[in-house]
């Protein structure tokens, strides 16, 4: 275990994507608490806490005793198409647990760090800075731009931080797991060729949230290093993994009706955080990182 002298951190969310990617560098700095819900998964050395993040009073009651410095908030219902089914089920926890973390966080004192998205903003400009106004065209974009507001109206302390779409690990579902798993199975994928992000591997992501963490207070924006099409990265995914890139078929937006509006270039200006520390890996070098990682696993 740290040492008690390391400042405290609770992490929310901690069992998903970013959350397990994220939770041994924090160990390396912080006394981690996480709370957990209905993944019992466990990490060494961190104190999970098992509390709903819907029962307010003993999640603040859990909070008091705990006494963090911070509070990184990753928790969330992630799935746009959910999001957009069913909104009031996503609200509870996008909005309403953000809300009650928000004022138990300021009521003692606590800075809070928030997990925002590229989502926020309808994609028809790209190159988007932390001073361009939030008009998301998904309700998972809506809400979260609702939980940003409550956020930093709580205590000026508090931090945003809009992530951009991430790759990693492939043992955890996420987009980029169904692409390489569909190539390895030699099954053919569309994926769209006018759909723009600064996609980032999931561990600078995680890294660049520790460094910032003390230091950030406000809106910061955590993109990758390039601005790249959904299809280009399949691409480069392919060449990397050694699969069969002919499998990868070109799509517009246009020709997949899916759930939830699709913005076309959510691409995010990440200057303001590279200012402060924050160094995404390239595309390539994290890629042929995760390739290696695979191959031992
Ligand atoms: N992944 C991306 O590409 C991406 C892009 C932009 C922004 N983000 C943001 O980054 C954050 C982390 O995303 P992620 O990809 O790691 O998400 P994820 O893999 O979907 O994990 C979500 C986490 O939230 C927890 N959670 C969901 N509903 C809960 C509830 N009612 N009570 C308690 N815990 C609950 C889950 O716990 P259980 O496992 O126990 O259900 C899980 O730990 C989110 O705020 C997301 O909006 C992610």
């Amino acid at each position: 275990m740290n040492s008690y002298s390391n400042p405290r951190l609770l992490v929310t969310g901690a069992t998903g994507f970013l959350g397990s990617s994220l939770l041994p560098i924090a160990l390396e700095n912080y006394e981690v608490h996480y709370i957990v819900h209905e993944n019992l998964s466990p990490f060494s050395n961190a104190y999970p806490h098992q509390v709903s993040l819907n029962d307010f009073s003993t999640l603040a009651r859990v909070i008091r005793q705990i006494k963090p410095s911070i509070i990184l908030h990753l928790a969330a219902v992630t799935d746009a198409n959910f999001c957009e089914v069913f909104p009031w089920s996503a609200w509870k926890i996008n909005v309403e647990t953000t809300k009650h973390l928000a004022l138990i966080a300021a009521q003692e004192n606590i800075k809070l760090c928030f997990a925002s998205t590229d989502m926020v903003f309808d994609g028809e400009k790209g190159n988007y800075t932390e001073t361009d106004v939030a008009t998301p065209i998904s309700k998972y974009g809506i809400q979260k731009v609702e939980a940003e507001k409550i956020v930093l109206n709580a205590s000026s302390q508090n931090a945003i931080f809009r992530l951009p779409l991430m790759f990693g690990s492939l043992a955890k579902k996420n987009y980029f797991a169904h692409v390489i798993t569909a190539l390895k199975e030699q099954k053919p994928i569309k994926l769209f060729t006018d759909e723009y992000r600064t996609i980032c591997g999931v561990e600078s992501v995680a890294t660049g949230i520790i460094t910032l963490l003390e230091k950030a207070n406000g809106i910061f924006h955590l993109g990758g290093p390039q601005r790249i099409s959904r299809y280009e990265f399949g691409l480069l995914a392919a060449k990397i993994f050694k699969l069969d890139s002919h499998l990868i078929m070109p799509c517009l937006q246009s020709e997949i009706k899916t759930t939830a509006p699709r913005p076309k270039d959510v691409s995010l200006n990440s200057t303001k955080a590279i200012y402060l520390g924050f160094r995404p890996k390239g595309l390539e070098e994290e890629l042929r990182i995760i390739a290696h990682e695979a191959t031992l696993s």
